[in-house]
């Protein structure tokens, strides 16, 4: 079974368990990133990102190094922001359709993770979502348990799917 894990990071949390995930599964990794570069500080990256969720913007990303299409099990993970996924997760959904995949969704976010999976499965429709897991500021918090958490969660999933 091919996997990929997927990930939009803006502060390094999501990247972190996207590494963890992608250590312990033996997965390749696609890491979302936008051409212009996303204020990531202070009160302007608020601005920037809940303006993209209001405003259902989809900003340009970089040319990505994998194609989705070519696994079977794809690992996709965001941060939460302003209670759902952040844009650049919503521009790679619409120029890279995925259909038939097996999918696990995880985010990270600071304590309201309001309706990220239910957008999320409503946005992958037409895949099958096997898992669904979120962390707590895990750069801040019980790094890590954090890590140990992803790890064994993906692990459980490969041992339940090969
Ligand atoms: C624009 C923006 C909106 C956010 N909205 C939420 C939110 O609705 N709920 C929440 O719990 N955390 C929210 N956060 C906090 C992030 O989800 C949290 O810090 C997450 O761990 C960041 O992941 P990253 O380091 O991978 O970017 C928001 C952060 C930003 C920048």
């Amino acid at each position: 079974m091919k996997k990929l894990v997927i990930y939009y990071s803006l502060e390094g949390n999501t990247k972190l368990m996207a590494e963890s995930i992608a250590a312990q599964t033996q997965a390749d990794i696609l890491k979302i990133e936008t051409v212009k570069e996303v204020p990531a500080k202070g009160f302007r990256k608020y601005f920037w990102g809940v303006k993209g969720v209001l405003m259902k913007q989809s900003p340009a990303l970089k040319p990505l190094n994998k194609d989705p299409q070519d696994y079977d099990l794809l690992f996709i993970g965001t941060p939460v922001w302003a209670s759902s996924y952040a844009p650049p997760l919503k521009t790679f959904m619409k120029t890279n359709p995925v259909k038939g995949k097996k999918i696990a969704l995880f985010c990270c976010h600071q304590g309201m993770r309001g309706a990220v999976f239910a957008k999320m499965r409503q946005a992958f429709a037409g895949n099958e979502i096997i898992s669904e897991i979120d962390f707590h500021e895990p750069l801040k918090d019980k790094t890590q348990p954090n890590i140990i958490k992803a790890k064994e969660w993906a692990r459980g999933l490969i041992q339940e799917k090969e």
